[in-house]
């Protein structure tokens, strides 16, 4: 069985400038069905607003689509009520882009990365802080950082801390959606390494989410391009990267640096 099958998704969004002019409309999404397997990392790649955000926010059920199904793990996200949601969800997370913004600053890192924890599970509250602490050691950081607060921590361990509160629950997928853009070269590899490492340790799932094809490339299995809410183009290889053909795609890989060197 597939992890994340979707099937004939679309979403438009009804934008209404003012009282007297004409409604417009944006088709985010036109008609998307892609299949995610277990342990493989989808790269969704495209321009800005080609629509990879509405897609990974109707996966998460954050939009509705006007039509398609979201089936994850098996079922139809949209036929489930409350509880089955809530259970399933555990399975499901989200890294995006903004690390300052994904943090309550008023939290400690303690208390943000137990917020999932809290959620779904009953434990003492030494049980917790022994379970946060050995999410800081995965993605490398102190177990001593637990009672700091976000503001004393650089973008790049920032966007540790958000990782370590997605994979607290161990869950199967998670949405990286432009989870690296914000960070600078050399942190952005060691994140990249990061999670390449955590997705063999846990059998994660991944849909890599990102305008750049370099990032894509160095921590996907396969590919899709989305270029005005479509999908014009995919690649079961990475091996065949030089081979896209559609403009966009070329568009994209024409902004490639030489490659990063494979540290893992
Ligand atoms: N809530 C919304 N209301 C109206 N239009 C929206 C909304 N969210 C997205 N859009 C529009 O839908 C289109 C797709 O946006 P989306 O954010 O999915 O693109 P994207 O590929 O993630 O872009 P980026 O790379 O800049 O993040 C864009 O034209 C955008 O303006
Ligand atoms: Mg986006």
């Amino acid at each position: 069985m597939s992890i994340l099958v979707l099937k004939n998704i679309k979403k438009t969004y009804l934008l209404r400038n003012s009282v007297f002019e004409k409604r417009k409309s944006i088709e985010a999404v036109k008609n998307i069905s892609l299949t995610l397997e277990h342990g493989v990392c989808l790269g969704i790649v495209g321009e800005s607003g080609s629509g990879k955000s509405t897609l990974g926010k109707i996966i998460l059920g954050l939009e509705k689509p006007d039509q398609g199904e979201v089936c994850f793990l098996g079922k139809n996200l949209h036929n489930l009520n409350s509880k089955e949601l809530k259970e399933l969800r555990q399975n499901l997370q989200v890294v995006f882009q903004d690390c300052y913004s994904a943090v309550n600053p008023r939290l400690t890192i303690g208390e943000i990365i137990a917020e999932p924890i809290r959620n779904y599970k009953r434990l003492s509250s030494v049980e917790e802080e022994n379970q946060v602490q050995q999410l800081l050691k995965k993605v490398g950081l102190s177990p001593e950082d637990v009672h700091k607060y976000p503001s004393q921590f650089s973008g790049g361990q920032l966007q540790r801390i958000n990782i370590a509160r997605a994979i607290a629950l161990k869950p199967k997928l998670i949405i990286l959606d432009e989870a690296v853009s914000a960070l600078d070269a050399l942190v952005q590899i060691q994140i990249l390494n990061l999670l390449a490492q955590l997705k063999e340790e846990f059998q994660l799932s991944y849909l890599f989410i990102s305008h750049d094809i370099q990032a894509v490339n160095y921590i996907a299995d396969c590919l899709v391009v989305m270029h005005q809410g479509e999908v014009v183009e995919s690649l079961d290889d990475m091996e065949q990267l030089e081979q896209l053909e559609h403009p966009v795609s070329k568009k994209l890989l024409s902004s490639i640096l030489p490659p990063f060197p494979k540290l893992f």
